[in-house]
């Protein structure tokens, strides 16, 4: 049986997905090895090109981003980016989001398969990427794809949740049915930055009209109040993100 258990780690400092590319890029910015675990990008199944520029926004209260999901795909990843993952010093959590249910199983065996990985992050609250929130918002679709990839990994498996919903808790609490071992929370918050000028927003991506994630200290009292929410609902830890 799985079990995430943060006496295992060198210390809690975790790098949050997304905000530390692979690691490589921040080498010469810390020291590596002092992290108690890095999570790099989210990867999918196949590669995803993204959305369209412009995909950061600087705000009064933070920043808003969208990224899509920009990914090389699962299989550059462990060819990759894993290698050098390996030699930072530290726990690897794989960040990993799946499109649909029948995609969970593929992406945990791979997973699975690959030599050096920690434990695995299954990211089903970006904000960024049509439908993507989907898993987030509704406990039964993300019990059901927590369960299909669940059942293919022996990997430690944290769900990442959005704020973006009425009862964080109750999808915390689906996540833990489906078979989560810990729970990470949170993912941005949905936002949107316009340009009074032209009146348009001033992310790239119209296609979501414009939306996209805030992030940083503006976030921070959300962040706290859905820990709270889902610590008082759930057994299993819970991995506090936002607001830095
Ligand atoms: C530029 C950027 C890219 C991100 N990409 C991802 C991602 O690929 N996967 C993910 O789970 N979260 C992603 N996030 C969300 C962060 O991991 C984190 O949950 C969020 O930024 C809140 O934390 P913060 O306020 O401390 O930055 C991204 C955030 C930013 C700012």
């Amino acid at each position: 049986m799985s079990c995430f258990n943060l006496k295992n780690f060198k210390n809690p400092i975790f790098v949050a997905s997304g905000t530390f590319g692979y690691a490589k890029e921040m080498a010469g910015v810390v020291d590596l090895s002092r992290l108690g675990a890095i999570i790099p990008k989210t990867v999918t199944l196949s590669p995803r090109p993204g959305n369209a520029p412009p995909r950061t926004v600087e705000t009064a209260s933070g920043m808003l981003n969208s990224i899509g999901l920009d990914n090389d795909g699962i299989d550059e990843f462990l060819s990759e980016k894993l290698p050098y993952l390996k030699t930072c010093g530290t726990k690897i959590i794989v960040s990993v989001a799946a499109k649909s249910p029948e995609e969970a199983p593929i992406l945990a065996e791979k997973i699975e398969k690959a030599d050096g990985i920690d434990a695995v992050e299954l990211n089903v609250s970006c904000p960024n990427v049509s439908g993507g929130v989907d898993f987030a918002v509704d406990p039964k679709l993300c019990e059901n794809l927590v369960a299909k990839f669940r059942c293919k990994t022996t990997l430690p498996l944290l769900v990442k949740l959005s704020p973006n919903v009425w009862n964080i808790a109750d999808i915390a609490q689906a996540a833990e049915f489906g078979g989560a071992d810990g729970i990470s929370a949170i993912n941005s918050c949905l936002g949107m930055a316009v340009d009074w000028r032209n009146r348009k927003p001033r992310l790239g991506n119209v296609l979501n009209n414009g939306f996209g994630g805030l992030s940083g200290p503006a976030i921070k009292p959300i962040a706290l109040r859905c820990v709270r929410q889902i610590y008082k609902a759930v057994k299993i830890p819970v991995i506090g993100i936002g607001g830095t």
